[in-house]
């Protein structure tokens, strides 16, 4: 059977502030700059989200792209999109709201939708320059 992998992307805006209370403040403003800011900030978000798996040999398809859509509608959409993430998600109460933890939690939040023989793989661009990767890997 061929594998294939097939991508969605979806667009969101979000405000944050990165900050780690058991640091001085000077280490938190070093450390993450424009994003510690005291008010918050925002970042344009775009996630391209991946699942693979086997060709169906019936429908030809990996996955249903409308389905998928609706997924990332009822997840990255409905819960991060004009959002203060560390304020209005449950997730970034305690958790600092990086790249790296939104993509954990995007990755949480549609693999709960998805049928476990699919892989899925999300990368998260906070800028067009800096993105991170999450494929579900644990050490
Ligand atoms: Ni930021």
């Amino acid at each position: 059977m061929a594998i294939v992998s097939l991508t969605r992307v979806v667009h969101f805006s979000a405000s944050h502030r990165l900050h780690v209370r058991a640091l001085s403040g000077a280490k938190n403003r070093a450390l993450f700059g424009k994003c510690n800011n005291p008010a918050g900030h925002g970042h344009n978000y775009t996630a391209e989200v991946t699942v693979t798996g086997e060709v169906d040999a019936a429908t030809g398809m990996v996955f249903n792209l409308d389905m998928l859509k609706k997924i990332l509608n009822d997840t990255v959409l409905k819960r991060l999109d004009h959002r203060n993430l560390n304020v209005e998600v449950t997730a970034f109460r305690k958790l600092n709201p990086t790249a790296e933890n939104i993509a954990i939690e995007i990755h949480r939040m549609v693999q709960k939708h998805l049928p476990k023989t699919l892989k899925l793989e999300v990368k998260l661009f906070e800028t067009p320059n800096n993105s991170v990767v999450y494929r579900g890997e644990i050490k």
